[in-house]
């Protein structure tokens, strides 16, 4: 019955879909949940992202009650030992701010990372704050029994570190698409040594999560309530073959260059910060 919902993405509301799937079923999960940013009234929204099949303007109480019962039904949807990866980002309502941390502990799952995005550029366009040029993601983790640190990741993940530098999609036609560096990082870091595991994308947009999952020989369900937006996916799902080089560009980036050990047997870095380097020495491009 749920293998339905297999290699496929569904057109539905996604807490009535989710209700649907069993128990314990999906491997790992990625999204980007509409932002609740109330277009059409003044303040910290950017107006043209505005969806096709939905508003996003709720009572504050009720979006972040609504966030929690989808967050927990993927809890109980992903397998004892599963991630989900949750993009979301600090917002303001008239000077109140709003952070997902205040949502994410009301949840079931253990946190188990903040990732800061740097996405290098800022949506805002006043400067009632120092622009904000970043979004976080959160790395959430079911336990398996009373163990809630999990799976140690490859060094060649781990040395990613947990700022993660790159752009937003501009080349899609959807009004907040993540960019594939994104799920691909994720899913090929946790899911490295496991093909045909089930990916999830409850908010699915325009597919960038179900294209990652089918590069990386995984299966995928995706969820979006946008008749446009499903069948944008769709296509592009049949055509993921034309995204196969800008994936093996973000795979190119895992990469242990020397071990620790020869590292410290040459007297080099080992590790510790150092500006405008990376985890491994190499000199980083400039941010401005
Ligand atoms: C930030 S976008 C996700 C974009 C996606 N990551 C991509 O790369 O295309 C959020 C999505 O949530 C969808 N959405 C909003 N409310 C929904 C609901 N109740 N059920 C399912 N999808 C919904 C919107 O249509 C939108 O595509």
């Amino acid at each position: 019955m749920a293998k339905k919902f297999v290699d496929k993405v569904v057109c539905r509301d996604t807490l009535k879909t989710l209700k649907q799937l069993p128990d314990n079923f999906i491997d790992i999960g990625v999204t980007s949940p509409p932002y609740n940013k109330k277009e059409n009234n003044k303040g910290w929204l950017v107006n043209k992202v505005m969806y096709s099949g939905a508003t996003d303007n709720l009572p504050e109480r009720v979006y972040q009650n609504i966030q929690v019962k989808v967050l927990n039904e993927l809890y109980r949807v992903i397998k004892e030992g599963g991630s989900f990866f949750y993009n979301h980002k600090i917002r303001w309502e008239r000077g109140k701010l709003f952070h997902p941390m205040d949502w994410l502990r009301k949840t079931k799952w253990t946190i188990k990372q903040e990732i800061i995005w740097d996405r290098k550029i800022a949506a805002n366009i006043r400067g009632w704050r120092f622009w904000q040029v970043e979004e976080r993601i959160y790395w959430l983790y079911k336990p398996k029994g009373n163990n809630l640190i999990g799976k140690e990741l490859k060094s060649k993940h781990a040395l990613l570190s947990s700022i993660w530098r790159f752009s937003p999609e501009n080349n899609n036609p959807h009004p907040a698409p993540f960019p594939l560096t994104l799920p691909l990082r994720v899913i090929y870091s946790v899911l490295d040594d496991k093909k045909n595991g089930i990916v999830i994308d409850p908010y699915c947009g325009n597919g960038t999560t179900l294209v990652a999952a089918k590069i990386l020989g995984q299966h995928y369900i995706g969820i979006d309530i946008s008749k446009d937006y499903v069948k944008y996916a769709r296509e592009r799902i049949k055509n993921y073959k034309q995204e196969i080089s800008k994936a093996n560009e973000e795979m190119s980036k895992h990469i242990v260059r020397k071990t620790f050990k020869e590292r410290k047997k040459n007297g080099e870095f080992v590790g510790r910060h150092r500006r405008g380097t990376d985890y491994q020495g190499v000199n980083q491009p400039s941010l401005f």
